[in-house]
C-alpha cells in the first residue's frame, strides 16, 4: 500500500494560530491529532464475495490503524437500491448486510453517515415506509439526513446532497450553523457528492449549485475540509483555505474486476482515506489504496 495524495494546511496561514492552545505543542505532536477514517462508496452486496471481502478489508484497516478515532461515511453504503427495478426484498438484503457485516467492524468508533443516491429506495409506492430517505436514515442510525457534530476540536458538517445538490431549507440550517461558530473554528464539511473535485469535473458528479456554499466556506477564517465520494475517482485541490478530497471507493468499481481487471475505476484503486486534524486547524489527508484483488 502506498500513499497517493497528501495535503496539509496549517492553520498559522490563517492568522489565528496565536488564539488557539496547542500551537506551542510539537509541530506534529501526534497525541493531539485525531485521526478519521474516511469511508465512501461501500456498495455492500451479496454477490462477488462482497460480504467476507469487505469483513477482511475493514479488519486490515482497523489492525493496522489503531489510533482512528472516527469514521466518516460519505454514503452509496450499499449497492444500489436507487433504480426502478429494486424490490423491497432486494433493498432490504442489502442492508442486512451493511447491518452484519460492516457496522460490527465498526464497532466502538463513532460514525457519521451521509447519505448517497444509491442509498434511498425510490420504487415502493408513495407513503411507504421504506421509500425514500427517512429509512436510510433509520437504517443508517441517523436522525436526520444532515447535521453536525463536534470531534477534535473540528467542526463537522454533514450534508445530504444525494439528489444532486441541497434546498433552501438544508442551505439555510448549513448557512447558521457555520455563524453560529467562531470564524476562526476548523470545519470538516462532509457530503456524497463533492461540492467540488477534479474527478467530478472529468467524469461527472459534481454537486450542482455548490458555488453560494464554497463562497462561505472561503469566507471563513479558519480551514475547511470537504470531504466526498461518488465519483470512484480520488482527486485532492486546495483552493483559499478549503482542501477538497474526493476519495476513492472502498468497493472501487463495486467489487467488480473492473476495465482494469484489478477492482480499479478509472485508474483510482479501491481504497480509503486516513485524515488527520489537529485542533489547531492542520489537517493532511492520505489516500491508501488496496492491494489488487482484495
Ligand atoms: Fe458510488
Ligand atoms: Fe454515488
Amino acid at each position: 500500500m502506498s500513499d497517493l495524495s497528501t495535503s496539509r494546511r496549517g492553520f498559522l496561514a490563517a492568522g489565528v494560530a496565536s488564539a488557539l492552545p496547542f500551537v506551542a505543542r510539537g509541530k506534529d505532536s501526534p497525541e493531539d491529532a485525531l485521526t478519521i477514517l474516511h469511508l465512501t462508496d461501500i456498495h455492500i452486496r451479496p454477490e462477488l464475495d462482497a460480504p467476507q471481502r469487505c469483513t477482511r478489508i475493514l479488519r486490515a484497516i482497523r489492525e493496522r490503524h489503531p489510533e482512528i478515532g472516527l469514521v466518516i461515511n460519505t454514503g452509496d453504503s450499499i449497492y444500489a437500491a436507487d433504480y426502478g427495478h429494486i424490490t423491497r426484498e432486494r433493498m432490504l438484503e442489502q442492508w442486512e448486510i451493511w447491518d452484519k457485516v460492516v457496522m460490527p467492524e465498526l464497532e466502538g468508533l463513532p460514525c457519521l453517515h451521509a447519505i448517497g443516491n444509491h442509498d434511498t429506495w425510490w420504487a415502493g409506492p408513495e407513503g411507504d415506509e421504506m421509500r425514500g430517505v427517512p429509512y436510510v436514515c433509520k437504517r443508517l442510525g441517523i436522525e436526520r439526513p444532515y447535521g453536525a457534530a463536534r470531534h477534535g476540536g473540528w467542526e463537522i458538517l454533514w450534508l445530504e446532497n444525494s439528489r444532486g445538490s441541497i434546498d433552501a431549507k438544508q442551505q439555510s440550517w448549513l448557512f447558521d450553523s457555520l455563524d453560529a461558530l467562531p470564524a476562526a473554528a476548523p470545519v470538516i464539511v462532509a457530503s456524497h457528492l463533492p461540492l467540488y473535485s477534479l474527478a467530478g469535473d472529468y467524469a461527472g458528479g459534481n454537486m450542482k449549485g455548490s458555488k453560494p456554499l464554497i463562497d462561505r466556506f472561503a469566507g471563513r477564517e479558519g480551514p475547511v475540509v470537504a470531504l466526498s465520494g461518488h465519483v470512484h475517482i480520488q482527486s485532492s485541490e486546495s483552493i483559499w483555505n478549503i482542501d477538497f478530497h474526493c476519495n476513492g471507493a472502498l468497493s472501487g468499481a463495486w467489487w467488480e474486476p473492473g476495465k482494469q481487471g484489478d477492482g480499479s475505476y478509472e485508474r483510482t484503486p479501491a481504497g480509503y482515506a486516513l485524515l488527520r486534524v489537529w485542533p489547531d486547524g492542520r489537517s493532511e489527508c492520505h489516500y491508501h489504496p488496496l492491494p489488487a484483488g482484495s
